[in-house]
C-alpha cells in the first residue's frame, strides 16, 4: 500500500491557505504517494479541483482523513477533525503548540505523530522548510501595503507642478524576517524608514535595505537566533528614544515577538499620545496579544487620532503565494522521509527530532512541556 496522503479545507474563520498546491501536489505523486483532498479545498487560493491533477476528490473529512498516513495541514485540527485522524497518522501543520494543552491531549489519545512546523529549528540546513519565514514574509509585505493604503501621506518623495511633497516617514519595530520584509516593502514604495531590534545582528540587516537603525542601546539576543525579554530597566531606555522616533513617524509597523509567549509591549500609551495626530500604527503582533497598548486583535481603534490597527491572519490576504510557499515548505520537509512510497523516519535528525511535538502518546517537544508546565 503506498503513504496515503490527506488535505482537508481549512475550517478556521478567514483561513484561505491550503497545505497542498497542484505543484507539490505532483512531487509528492512522483515519490511514489497516493493524495486525496477534500473538495474544493484549494479553492479559496485559487486552485482549482481540476488543477490538481493527480489527486483524488473526496467529498469530506471523514472520506479525506480516513487510513490516510500522512495529514497536512494549515492550521490545527478542530476537536471534531481529530477525532477522524486515523490512530497513529502523522499529522504536520502550523499546529499553535502553546495554544492548547487540550488539543495535544486529543492528538496524544490518538497516538498522532505530530510535527509542529513553528518548532523547526533555524538552522542553515532547514531554510526550505522554514515556514514561520514564509509566511512571515508575506504578512511583512502585507503590514507594508496595509501601512501604505491607510496613509494620508504620499510614501515617496513627489515633486509635482504644485510643489514638492516630502516623503512619509516610516518606523518598523522588529526586524525579523517580517519586519525586514515590511522594510523593503515600504523603501520600494519610496518612504523614509527607520527601524529597530533587540537582536545585535538587525542593524546590519536593516542598514542593508536601506533604512535607518535606530540605536537604543538596549540589545538582547535569546538562544536559537530569537529575542529574549527585556528586564525592566531595558524597556524604560528603550522606550526613552523609541518614544522620539515614533513622534516622528507617519506610520509605525511594530513585528516584535518573543517564541512561545505574549508579545512584548512596546508602543506604551504615552508614545502614542505623543504621536502625529492622523498617525497609523499597524501591528502585526496583534495576534500575540500587540506591541501597542492600544491595538484590539482584528480591530481598528482611533486613540487621539492616531489609527491603530491590529490586522488577523496576514498571509491569508495572499493565499496564492503564501499557500504556494507554505506548500513547498510541506514538500521540503517530508520528501527526504518518502522512499517508494512509504514514509520512514531517521529519529536521529535533528530537524526531526526538533520539530516533533506529539509521538507515541506523549507531548515529547521539551520547550513546550517547559512552557506548559509539565514535567520534563
Ligand atoms: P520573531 O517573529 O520571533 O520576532 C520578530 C522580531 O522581533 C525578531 O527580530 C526579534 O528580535 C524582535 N523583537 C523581540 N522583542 C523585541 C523588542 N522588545 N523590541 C524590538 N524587537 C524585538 O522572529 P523571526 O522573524 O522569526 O526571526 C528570528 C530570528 O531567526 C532572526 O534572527 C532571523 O534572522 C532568524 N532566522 C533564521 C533562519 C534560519 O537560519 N533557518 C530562518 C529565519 C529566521
Amino acid at each position: 500500500m503506498p503513504l496515503e496522503i490527506a488535505v482537508a479545507r481549512e475550517r478556521l474563520p478567514g483561513e484561505r491557505r491550503v497545505a497542498l498546491v497542484p505543484e507539490t501536489a505532483r512531487k509528492f505523486a512522483a515519490l511514489g504517494a497516493a493524495i486525496r483532498m477534500e473538495q474544493s479545498a484549494g479553492i479559496e487560493s485559487h486552485f482549482l479541483d481540476t488543477d490538481y491533477a493527480d489527486v483524488r476528490p473526496v467529498p469530506g473529512v471523514p472520506e479525506a482523513y480516513a487510513g490516510a498516513g500522512l495529514i497536512l495541514r494549515v492550521t490545527p485540527p478542530a476537536p471534531e477533525e481529530i477525532a477522524a485522524l486515523p490512530e497513529g497518522a502523522v499529522l504536520v501543520g502550523l499546529l499553535q503548540p502553546y495554544a492548547d494543552r487540550d488539543r495535544l491531549a486529543a492528538l496524544n489519545a490518538r497516538r498522532i505523530t505530530a510535527f509542529s512546523l513553528e518548532l523547526l529549528p533555524r538552522i542553515s540546513r532547514a531554510q526550505s522548510m522554514d515556514a514561520l519565514s514564509s509566511q512571515a514574509s508575506c504578512a511583512g509585505y502585507q503590514c507594508g501595503l496595509i501601512a501604505a493604503a491607510r496613509c494620508t501621506k504620499f510614501f515617496p518623495m513627489l515633486t509635482t507642478a504644485a510643489g514638492t511633497i516630502r516623503p512619509a516617514r516610516v518606523l518598523v519595530v522588529g526586524a525579523g524576517v517580517a519586519g525586514l520584509q515590511a522594510i523593503a516593502t515600504c523603501k520600494r514604495l519610496g518612504a523614509m524608514v527607520e527601524a529597530y531590534d533587540v537582536r545585535a545582528a538587525a542593524r546590519e540587516q536593516i542598514e542593508s535595505l536601506g533604512a535607518k537603525f535606530v540605536d537604543t542601546g538596549v540589545s538582547a539576543d535569546g538562544t536559537g537566533g530569537y529575542a529574549r525579554e527585556l528586564t525592566a530597566e531595558e524597556k524604560v531606555r528603550q522606550a526613552e528614544k523609541l518614544a522620539k522616533a515614533a513622534a516622528a513617524a507617519d506610520v509605525v509597523i511594530t513585528t516584535a515577538a518573543i517564541p512561545g509567549k505574549r508579545a512584548p509591549l512596546i508602543i506604551t500609551q504615552d508614545m502614542v499620545k505623543g504621536m502625529k495626530y492622523g498617525a497609523l500604527v499597524v501591528d502585526m503582533a496583534a495576534e500575540s496579544g500587540g506591541n501597542c497598548a492600544f491595538t484590539q486583535a482584528g480591530e481598528h481603534v482611533v486613540f487621539n487620532d492616531v489609527n491603530i490597527h491590529g490586522p488577523l491572519n496576514l498571509p491569508s490576504r495572499m493565499p496564492t503565494h503564501a499557500s504556494e510557499l507554505y506548500a513547498k515548505n510541506l514538500y521540503n520537509f517530508l520528501s527526504p522521509w518518502i522512499k517508494d512510497g512509504q514514509l520512514a523516519f531517521d529519529w536521529s535528525d535533528e530537524i526531526l527530532a526538533g520539530t516533533v511535538l506529539c509521538k507515541d502518546g506523549r507531548t515529547v517537544h521539551a520547550g513546550v512541556r517547559q512552557a506548559l508546565g509539565e514535567a520534563p
